[in-house]
């Protein structure tokens, strides 16, 4: 094989390891999230040596301009948009890495990394058009067959992406690695109570919802368990926090967790407060509201318990869980419903980190029973 045979044959290697690395990054629901981490990293390598093995197109892409054929152009313009989507891939693929780049924290959004990587990879498949419609006979098929792929492409990221994030995605953990650990004198929160929210215990589940556990369900050492639920076990054991869950009484929530969202959505709107058994927090000076972020706000069960208690003079701490919207409006929300109370929010933590949030919730017990090392 020939110096230019051989250059070709290793450029195209690299070229389909890029569109396949890009593919199964899709798959994460199934992989998890250090395999996605590590296969990023090989991800921008091989894009590095594409980059490199092309770097004569640096060179060539201003160069009379005004003489290229504007199919020319149209794949220079698509060329310096991958560059562009690329960078801001990897920073924010830097951002929200919990594994290999734990403490660069400054764009803690998943959504947003999974916009930009949709986009790479609709850009790398008009790329790849682009390219071949430069050298085709049929430029009319080509051109079809280009936006098919990058309809589909774009429909992979925005629609099947979150669809096997929401219905696949097994989570299974060890209880008392993630719950178990060092604890808090328990007389320095003797005032404070959990009032815990969560979809399992609220939910009529299909015998087989393990199988599919979902993005807010997890299996805790083999036990159907929700993340907001573990971060009040969690609540328990650091400080000793008696735990009280809001439970409906009447009609429960969907199996499905995308019925869930319509039925959250639904009640929202209409500002309902389902029917729940009685939570009593009378003798608790402290409350810590631990619940789940649902359509930017609390779950409207949580409503429900919140207008029927008497908080003045107590304090309520949120713990939220969510998706990527933070608190959402949940600090207003609550601080109209719970009259009299002080509202404050304590911490807001991504679905996918409470298997790993014993730590950050013992910091934020320490310091709230004032308690200094
Ligand atoms: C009805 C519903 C609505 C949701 N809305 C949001 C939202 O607006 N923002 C967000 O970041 N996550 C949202 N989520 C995701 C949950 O907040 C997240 O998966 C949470 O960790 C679930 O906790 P749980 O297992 O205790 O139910 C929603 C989930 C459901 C079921």
């Amino acid at each position: 094989m020939n110096k230019a045979k051989k250059k070709k044959t290793a450029g195209l290697i690299v070229e389909i390891i890029l569109y396949a690395v890009m593919l199964v990054q899709m798959l994460y629901a199934f992989f998890g999230n250090i395999p996605h981490e590590i296969l990023g990293v090989i991800f921008f390598a091989a894009l590095l040596c594409h980059v490199v093995m092309k770097r004569w197109w640096f060179k060539s892409v201003f160069r009379n301009l005004s003489k290229k054929a504007p199919e020319r152009i149209a794949a220079d313009v698509i060329i310096l948009l991958l560059i562009l989507n690329g960078a801001f891939l990897a920073a924010s693929g830097i951002g929200v890495s919990r594994f290999l780049f734990p403490k660069a924290v400054f764009l803690q959004n998943p959504e947003l990394h999974r916009v930009l990587a949709t986009s790479m990879l609709t850009l790398a498949v008009l790329h790849g058009g682009s390219s071949m419609y430069i050298h085709a006979k049929k430029k009319k098929l080509t051109v079809l067959l280009a936006l098919i792929f990058a309809v589909g492409a774009a429909a992979i990221g925005l629609f099947l992406v979150p669809y096997l994030d929401r219905h696949f995605k097994k989570v299974s953990i060890d209880y008392e690695e993630a719950v178990v650990g060092v604890r808090l004198p328990y007389e320095e929160l003797s005032d404070t109570a959990a009032v815990c929210f969560t979809r399992v215990g609220n939910t009529d589940f299909e015998e087989n919802v393990d199988a599919v556990s979902g993005a807010s369900l997890m299996l805790a050492s083999g036990k159907l368990t929700g993340n907001a639920g573990l971060l009040a076990d969690m609540i328990h054991d650091i400080a000793g926090c008696p735990v009280k869950q809001i439970t409906l009484s009447g009609q429960k929530y969907p199996s499905s967790y995308a019925d869930t969202v319509t039925a959250g959505g639904r009640e929202l709107r209409t500002q309902a407060r389902p029917e729940i058994e009685p939570v009593d927090i009378a003798s608790y000076d402290r409350i810590i509201l631990v619940y789940p972020l649902w359509w930017g706000t609390i779950p409207m069960p949580v409503a429900s318990f919140l207008e029927s208690n008497d908080f003045s003079g107590k304090t309520i701490y949120l713990v939220a869980t969510q998706g990527s919207s933070g608190f959402g409006s949940s600090l207003q929300d609550v601080k109209k419903l719970a009259g009299g109370a002080e509202v404050v929010e304590a911490l807001s933590i991504y679905c996918d980190d409470v298997p790993k949030a014993r730590e950050t919730l013992y910091e934020w017990l320490r310091s709230l029973s004032g308690k200094t090392p």
